[in-house]
């Protein structure tokens, strides 16, 4: 059975669908760390029986705990920071993330959370959907392991946009860490 880590900044719905699809991979969450203190995730941890902990700047100190847990994945659901490279290079190949849009549209440095929202919405386009890739030092630029794609022509605001996206968030997220469980 691996061990999750999941690590989240705010609401923290995509760590709920995680935990709920539990049965469905040979995997459990053993951790979650969120970078805020008044983050829901974190609550959503404790109401699953979690351990959860808060750690704001992903240092060296974010690495000890995720070894002391003997983590095998790490998540990043809505985590909202940048990872450092100190924890890249011990997890390669051993960290995704979910993106709220199709990549490599929308994605990199400032693009995150509502803000991808508003730019897909401000452009204009017709197809949104969302990513889960590999971590690496290019932010939002690793490997790709999943992708779904959906109709956003008759949403009308961003936030439109974002309830429709995180509808496949939460099917797409547990599915790349049930494929990733079975290697
Ligand atoms: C999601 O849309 C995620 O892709 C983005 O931030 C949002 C977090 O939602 N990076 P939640 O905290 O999982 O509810």
């Amino acid at each position: 059975m691996l061990k999750i880590a999941v690590l989240v900044s705010g609401g923290g719905s995509n760590l709920q669908a995680i935990i709920d699809n539990q049965n469905n991979f040979d995997g459990e969450v053993v951790l979650v760390v969120s970078n805020k203190e008044n983050a829901f995730g974190l609550q959503r941890a404790k109401d699953a029986g979690i351990d959860q902990c808060v750690i704001s700047k992903n240092d060296n100190l974010l690495l000890e705990t995720l070894q002391r847990y003997e983590v095998d994945l790490i998540v990043l659901a809505g985590y909202l920071a940048i990872i450092t490279p100190i924890v890249i290079n011990s997890y390669e190949n051993k960290i995704i993330n979910i993106h709220p849009s199709l990549l490599p549209s929308f994605g990199g440095h400032g693009a995150y959370g509502m803000r991808v929202h508003e730019m897909a919405f401000n452009r204009g386009v017709k197809v949104s959907g969302a990513t889960v890739h590999f971590v690496n030092a290019e932010v939002d630029g690793g490997p790709i392991i999943l992708q779904q794609a959906c109709d956003i022509s008759d949403c009308g605001s961003p936030e439109e946009i974002q309830k429709k996206v995180l509808e496949i968030e939460h099917q797409l997220l547990p599915s790349a860490v049930k494929l990733f469980c079975d290697k």
